[in-house]
């Protein structure tokens, strides 16, 4: 009998691996418990029964392929109004900013389209869709990471990985390569290639990069092929927001554990309208389907830390609970800081 056990806010919530893999197996062969929603028709053959019964009502959407791909036609429209806007720059410098490698960078940050808000040389700031400097005492992180070997995993522009490099980490950032080798559904992915958009990742985290000074290595590969006689182990394996775009999540889960020798620090979206606050409900999960922004679950908190747990991890424990706001946005979702060891 394996005891796994969670720990969040000061509670430790445990259960003995047997029991709780009976109880599902009630829950799941126990529909037959629940009252039938219509008589169903028995056949008894020897000692077995066979019921059948007419299919309920079924609803499902059939999201629009354009919808699916609006995350890389808001990048693509960034860069046009940028460029429109350069071109109507006038040609000759007015001021000496204009000339000067601060002018240079703030024109280059302007152009780009930047996920992370990330503070550069001359007191330039990137307008990034989120801001996660105030989450950074609360996040987890060791405060002191020197000598230590990190791998951020899904870097975007970098914002976590800088932040570990400042605290003495040698950082490794991974990304995919391009918009192409997001987790799409056939019909967006489809409609994508028909247009050609295969928009490179990694620009805004090239141009931070070389402004820092930073020494953070890229690498460039998908969660699903993380290998530790490629990359090594690591001290610290930070991902943060990547698993719900990703149609596979418990892979990819399980890919990170074999790269991870010390700590793993998770951060993903859950459903709060699931058992949240009230309990912590495990085994619910919204299914979204890669149709909007690329995301595809949203899973219960208790369903996020089980399915650390399923992929191998131990020690799973809920550091906090945030809800950060995008720019510009009235809300936004809740997500969960977990750290597990492998
Ligand atoms: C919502 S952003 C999160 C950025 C950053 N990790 C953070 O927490 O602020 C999602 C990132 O996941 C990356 N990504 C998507 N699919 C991936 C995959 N299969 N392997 C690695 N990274 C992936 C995207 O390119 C993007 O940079």
């Amino acid at each position: 009998m394996v005891e796994r056990s969670v720990q969040f806010r000061g509670f430790r919530l445990s259960a003995e691996v047997p029991d709780r893999v009976g109880q599902l197996m009630r829950r799941v062969i126990g529909g037959a418990r629940r009252p039938p929603l219509a008589q169903p028709q028995v056949i008894v053959r020897g000692d077995s029964r066979l019921l059948v019964r007419d299919p309920p009502p079924t609803t499902f959407v059939r999201h629009d392929p354009e919808i699916g791909l609006g995350f890389i036609t808001d990048r693509i429209a960034h860069r046009a109004r940028a460029a429109a806007q350069a071109a109507g720059r006038p040609k000759t410098p007015t001021s000496a900013t204009d000339t000067d490698e601060a002018g240079a960078l703030a024109r280059q940050v302007a152009a780009q389209p930047w996920y992370h808000t990330i503070e550069l040389p001359y007191g330039i700031e990137t307008s990034g869709y989120y801001d996660h400097r105030p989450l950074v005492p609360i996040y987890g992180i060791p405060a002191d990471l020197t000598g230590k070997r990190v791998l951020d995993v899904a870097t975007a522009d970098g914002f976590w990985a800088f932040e570990f490099e400042r605290r003495g980490g040698e950082v490794t950032a991974l990304d995919i390569e391009t918009t192409a080798d997001v987790d799409l559904p056939p019909r967006v992915q489809q409609l994508a290639t028909q247009r050609g958009y295969a928009d490179l990742l990694g620009d805004g985290f090239e141009l931070a990069h070389r402004s820092l000074g930073s020494k953070v290595k890229r690498v460039v590969g998908t969660v699903y092929d993380l290998d530790p006689d490629r990359l090594g182990r690591f001290d610290l394996v930070h991902t943060g927001d990547l698993l719900l775009h990703l149609r596979d999540p418990i892979r990819a889960l399980q890919q990170l554990r074999t790269v991870t020798e010390g700590e793993f620090l998770l951060s993903d979206v859950f459903d709060s309208t699931i058992g949240w606050p009230q309990r912590i409900e495990s085994g619910v999960s919204h299914y979204l389907g890669g149709s909007i922004m690329a995301g595809w679950w949203t899973p219960a908190l208790g369903t996020l830390v089980q399915m650390v747990i399923d992929a191998g991890f131990s020690d799973v424990e809920v550091l906090t609970v945030y809800s950060l706001i995008p720019r510009g946005m009235r809300d936004g979702p809740w997500r969960a800081v977990l750290r597990a060891r492998p």
